[in-house]
């Protein structure tokens, strides 16, 4: 991404996407001269004991996790995350076989003291920077930034981001190579500084950082104290490589130094930025997912069978289906809200379509969250007793996380509704054209990530309007074949274009283009 002096946008032309999976040539050849440091929160595996009490890794699920330990087979690789539990605090460190040939990663687990994590997790990135980042807090009554929140932001936020700075400066130092480090989202915004701080020229090595979650306006970042805000700033000013979902989040970025970091001098044509005598490029990455698993796991027979199971349940009506964490930035109860406006709009509807949600808990432990299940469990309940009857229930939940029971049901829809309030990405927007059997319309939020590559294939819609999201599901329903195929093709061959071999692929060309 550069972007010009009016503040416009020009796109870079995108990087070749690899042939094949030999991956691209300067992939391999950074790799081969590199160690590879990975560092998030959550860890790409974690542990359980089995009944002779021996330790067992479990492979997290997402496409992160593939494409990175997919990295292994390439290079002398170490992934650094926190331990989640007391199985993972006992392995601490050592190689885990992950890539799908056998080749293994180091994983090092991290063990911050409970309540410095609590405070980190908890309290400073969910909800506090998840908030801010999703533009979600309501001022007038939140946050109030009090004792607790500078409590967890010193000993919780600081000093577990000071925890990986540290594990990942002791692997920089003991890397046989020069070390490229790929530090993960809005967790670690500090460590970067903090390994700068503590190397300085000691070890040679490069920092790239990847923000998975949108950057929103300077206007957003003006409401955390100017102590907090300061040090993300410098922090992230530490990578040489800073990478976004999209383009206007990196532009964001940079307006956010400009404003609030008046000693950075900012290059929005050439997406850079200078403070104290290092130099950050900013860059677009949108993330993707693995097309080929995805493929895989969706020819399987478990899939089938939920496939069948979902066939029976709902084949004989028009299905409109919505898969999402239960986090308020996805925007559920709206979108129940513009089903009931769809209802009453166009009665033709009624009897004739039903709205499946298959909704993951999602931390629980945070109030709002809580509250936010309740709210959504409400409104479900007053559409079924508005319109529902002995033969037709308007809307169904499926509570859990099942992954084949989710690809089952994105074979099936007629309509997939994304109406996220904002998204860094939305993976599910790139995984339902991928496996839908249906020629399915994508209604899709304008605040989506996803939005920047999909537009041309989807309905877009505004997350507030539940007016236009009523109006985006009965053109959707009512849409001929002939144009549900071509946009259904259209988004397949964009989601195919850039999956998440290309996402990891146009991060490392860029390192070797800029010689960092
Ligand atoms: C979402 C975001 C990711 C983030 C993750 C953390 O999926 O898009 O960027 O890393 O939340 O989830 P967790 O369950 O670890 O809080």
């Amino acid at each position: 991404m550069t972007l010009d002096t009016d503040h416009s946008l020009i796109l870079d032309a995108p990087a070749a996407v690899p042939e094949d999976t030999a991956l691209c040539q300067s992939w391999q050849e950074i790799l081969l001269n590199r160690t590879l440091i990975i560092a998030s929160n959550r860890g790409p595996v974690s542990f359980t004991r089995d009944e002779a009490g021996e330790l067992q890794s479990h492979r997290s699920g997402g496409g992160l996790v593939t494409a990175l330990s997919g990295l292994a087979e390439y290079a002398d690789a170490c992934w650094i995350a926190t331990a989640q539990t007391e199985e993972d605090r006992a392995w601490r460190e050592g190689m885990v076989p992950l890539g799908e040939s056998g080749s293994a990663l180091r994983v090092k687990f991290i063990s911050p003291e409970a309540k410095a994590y609590e405070g980190f997790y908890h309290v400073i990135a969910n909800p506090l920077l998840w908030f801010l980042q999703h533009s979600m807090w309501d001022i007038v009554r939140a946050p109030t930034i009090n004792r607790k929140i500078w409590e967890s932001w010193d000993n919780g936020y600081v000093s577990v981001n000071r925890l990986f700075a540290e594990a990942i400066c002791e692997q920089i130092i003991a890397a046989p190579q020069p070390a490229l480090v790929m530090l993960q989202d809005y967790h670690l915004y500090l460590a970067p500084g903090f390994i700068r701080e503590k190397l300085r020229s000691r070890a040679k090595y490069t920092l790239m950082f990847f923000v998975h979650i949108p950057w929103p306006g300077a206007e957003d970042w003006g409401l955390l104290p100017s102590k907090m805000r300061r040090a993300i700033l410098e922090g992230l000013c530490a990578a040489d490589l800073l990478g976004f979902q999209t383009a206007e989040d990196g532009m964001n970025f940079i307006r956010t130094c400009e404003s609030h970091l008046p000693e950075a001098r900012v290059n929005f044509k050439r997406g850079r930025i200078w403070y104290r005598n290092h130099s950050t490029h900013v860059r677009d990455f949108p993330i993707s997912i693995d097309v080929a698993a995805l493929d895989r796991l969706a020819a399987s027979p478990e899939v089938a069978e939920f496939h069948d199971q979902l066939t029976e349940r709902y084949g004989r009506q028009q299905l409109i289906l919505r898969i999402d964490r239960t986090e308020p930035s996805k925007n559920i109860v709206r979108g129940f809200h513009a089903f009931d406006e769809l209802l009453e709009l166009h009665p033709e509807h009624r009897g004739n379509v039903r709205f499946l949600a298959l909704l993951v808990p999602s931390r629980i432990e945070v109030e709002e969250y809580q509250k936010y299940l309740d709210e959504i469990m409400g409104v479900i309940g007053q559409i079924n007793v508005k319109y529902g009857s002995s033969d037709w229930e308007p809307v169904r939940i499926l509570v859990g996380e099942d992954y084949p029971r989710a690809v089952a049901a994105l074979q099936l829809y007629d309509v997939l509704l994304v109406n996220s309030l904002a998204d860094g990405m939305n993976l599910v927007a790139k995984e339902g054209p991928i496996v839908n059997h249906c020629n399915g319309v994508l209604i899709l939020s304008e605040r989506t990530g996803a939005r920047q590559q999909l537009e041309p294939g989807a309905l877009i819609i505004p997350p507030l309007d539940i007016y236009a999201t009523a109006e985006a599901m009965h053109q959707a329903l009512t849409m001929p074949l002939a144009e549900r195929r071509e946009r259904a093709d259209r988004l397949r061959w964009l989601i195919e274009r850039d999956d998440i071999v290309a996402w990891l692929c146009q991060q490392l060309e860029t390192i070797a283009q800029l010689n960092l």
